[in-house]
Formats: structure tokens, C-alpha cells, sequence
């Protein structure tokens, strides 16, 4: 299972067989890894409706003819009759797909969608458990999340618009992640952050913290 950090809140998920892209904002981001032709998906989590997380994945879509998953009253505004392929399921409930199963959990933070919510995702794959936050607070909800045996968690420290590193390591007190990585951080003035304080914060509170490089790659 390999996980490479494209930047902002944008990782692709490959178990070798398939591949998942989260929050493709790469065209607007001068730090992404990659542009949107380069990339490859089978499939594309949107964790809502803000630019800095749907960014290019209608063209990203469009070309590798990959499905869009997203809380179904996300999807038919910004998605629906553009001939994408979607996926829309809801809350708590587990989807199944070919390289596993991914069920859409609590966010808390504006969907920038009138009706429709925010959400984070805890994504099956290779044998993998991972939770990518998408843009949240703090929230209680989080504390089911120990009991799904959390591989990764994905979280946001960039402060100001979701969690700051403070809070984001209250939140792996909830999650018990084995490993967790920080994003959506440094990509504007407004959420700079050092991801080595986080680092150091996760390792006096007992968790490992992996800093990814944009561009770097991990395997689980
Ligand atoms: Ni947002
Ligand atoms: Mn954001």
C-alpha cells in the first residue's frame, strides 16, 4: 500500500492494483507535486465543496474516466450531468468498491454547498485501515474512530480554517492512529505551521508522526 503526498490535502492512494485520489487541488496550488494530466486515479474522494478540495477533479475525472465519490448532496451540485462517473453514498454508511470499502464520516466545517455537509472518510485498502480528516475540527465524533483500528490518519494542522497542531494531536487521543501525517498546512500565509512542532507534540503524547515531503511517498 503506498501513499504519496501530491500537497495541500491531495494523497494518492495505490494498493497496486487501484488507485485513489483525495482533494485534487493542483492546477491552483504552485506546490503541488504534480499537475492534473500527470496524474493517474481510478477514483477521486472530495471531502467537499471549497476549491482548495475539488480543485481538478472534473478534468482529472473526465480523462482517466475515474469516479468521484462525495456525499451525495455534494455530488449532483457540483458534479452531477457533466458525463462523471459518481459515487454517492452517505453518512456511516460503508461503500463497496473493488479495492475495498470507504465510509464517509463527521466533518466539522462548511461543505461551501447549500445542504449538503462535509465529510472525512475512513478508506479500506490493501489491507489498510486510513482516515483522511478532510478539513475539520476537533470533534467528538472522532472517538469512534479508535475502535476502527486506525493504520493512518491524515489529519489537518494547518490552523485558522480546521485544527491546529495543538488540537490535531487531541484529536490522536481520540483516534489512536498507528502512524499519522499532517496536511493542509503552508499552503497559504494564513495556515503556515511547522509540521516538526506537530511532530514533536505527537511524540510526547505517544504517537508516530511521519512529516511527508510534497512529492515523497510512504508504504504501509
Ligand atoms: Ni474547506
Ligand atoms: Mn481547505
Amino acid at each position: 500500500m503506498k501513499i504519496r503526498f501530491l500537497g495541500h490535502a491531495s494523497f494518492l492512494l495505490d494498493d497496486g492494483r487501484s488507485r485513489l485520489l483525495t482533494d485534487p487541488y493542483l492546477s491552483g496550488n504552485p506546490d503541488a507535486a504534480v499537475s492534473p494530466d500527470e496524474v493517474q486515479a481510478d477514483y477521486i474522494f472530495v471531502s467537499h465543496g471549497h476549491g482548495d478540495h475539488v480543485g481538478d477533479t472534473e478534468s482529472i475525472a473526465r480523462r482517466c474516466g475515474a469516479v468521484v465519490i462525495a456525499n451525495v448532496d455534494l455530488l449532483r451540485p457540483l458534479f452531477g450531468g457533466k458525463g462523471i462517473k459518481t459515487m454517492g453514498g452517505n453518512f456511516g454508511g460503508w461503500e463497496e468498491l473493488p479495492f475495498g470499502r470507504l465510509k464517509l464520516v463527521s466533518a466539522i466545517h462548511g461543505s461551501g454547498v447549500a445542504g449538503a455537509l462535509a465529510s472525512g472518510a475512513v478508506i479500506e485498502m490493501g489491507g489498510k485501515k486510513i482516515y483522511f480528516a478532510g478539513d475539520t475540527a476537533l470533534c467528538a465524533d472522532m472517538m469512534f474512530l479508535k475502535e476502527e483500528d486506525i493504520d493512518l490518519a491524515l489529519l489537518p494542522i494547518g490552523d485558522f480554517y480546521t485544527m491546529g497542531p495543538e488540537d490535531a494531536v487531541r484529536a490522536c487521543k481520540l483516534i489512536c492512529p498507528k502512524l499519522v501525517v499532517p496536511m493542509h498546512y503552508n499552503t497559504f500565509p494564513v495556515i503556515a505551521q511547522d509540521p516538526e512542532y506537530f511532530r514533536t507534540l505527537c511524540r510526547e503524547a505517544g504517537f508516530e508522526c511521519r512529516v511527508m515531503e510534497i512529492g515523497g511517498e510512504l508504504e504501509l
